[in-house]
């Protein structure tokens, strides 16, 4: 079936990142703004989700920074265009499907903090961005990956909410897991996530901070357009056409 909507044209292709903590919305948001823009959308947490389901198949040692180094310098990370976004294959493995789990999501947090894997994955990174066109959304895109960004954005809310959010999402795939579980989860990977020696979670110096505690979806989005298009000046809306 076809639909038609109808998308915001700028005046020029721009790159936009939005970074902020777990839980936070940006995953929803920046799907829904690159639908806007009829952009591609980037979930950067997902390739560190990968290479953390890549390491836990591998059996190697986490701890053993040189194992997983020769570790990644052996493996590859494929990235496809989907309709929304990218597939993941990892060697020859469309790892998409399986990346969403609280162990992952741990193990994620972890070899987050290696320079070996953040290395691994920079140039993937910038490779989609440098044609513009792009939402991206993670912890350190306005600060290391693209510090030129267009825009940049950082999404907070308060952790009561970001677990509540979480909570849900994983609740409509499983249900052996509680709310405190989740929070407990949540919690330390903030901390690791904003303490860690490299790329840790802050808002770029020049980023736009928006906190989503007391904000519908639909309202942080409006936000958000407004102010690109104040920016960037838009040549007004187009007709897309979906099937
Ligand atoms: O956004 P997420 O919850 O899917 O991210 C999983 C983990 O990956 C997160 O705890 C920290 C790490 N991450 C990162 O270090 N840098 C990014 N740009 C994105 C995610």
């Amino acid at each position: 079936m076809m639909s038609v909507s109808s998308t915001l044209q700028l005046k020029k292709a721009i790159l936009v990142t939005i970074d902020g903590p777990a839980g936070a919305g940006k995953t929803t948001v920046s799907k829904l703004l690159a639908e806007q823009l009829d952009y591609r959308y980037l979930d950067t947490g997902a390739l560190y989700r990968a290479v953390a389901f890549g390491i836990m198949q591998s059996r190697i040692y986490t701890d053993d920074d040189m194992a997983v180094d020769i570790f990644l310098k052996k493996s590859r990370l494929t990235l496809s265009p989907a309709t929304k976004g990218f597939r993941l294959v990892w060697n020859d493995q469309d790892i998409t499907d399986h990346l969403r789990t609280p162990e992952i999501s741990m193990m994620a947090s972890a070899v987050s903090a290696k320079p070996a894997v953040r290395n691994f994955l920079i140039d993937v990174q910038r490779k989609i961005g440098q044609d513009k066109s792009l939402v991206c959304e993670g912890r350190d895109m306005g600060t290391i990956v693209f510090p030129d960004a267009d825009i940049k954005f950082f999404l907070d809310a308060n952790p009561e909410i970001r677990a509540l959010r979480r909570y849900r999402e994983l609740t409509l795939c499983t249900s052996s897991i509680t709310l405190d579980d989740v929070s407990k989860d949540m919690l330390e990977r903030d901390r690791n996530d904003r303490q860690r020696a490299i790329a840790p979670l802050i808002p770029a110096p020049d980023a736009i901070i928006i906190d989503a505690s007391g904000m519908g979806i639909p309202a942080v989005i409006n936000h958000m357009t407004t102010t690109i298009v104040s920016r960037f000046g838009s040549t007004g809306a187009k007709k897309t056409h979906q099937h």
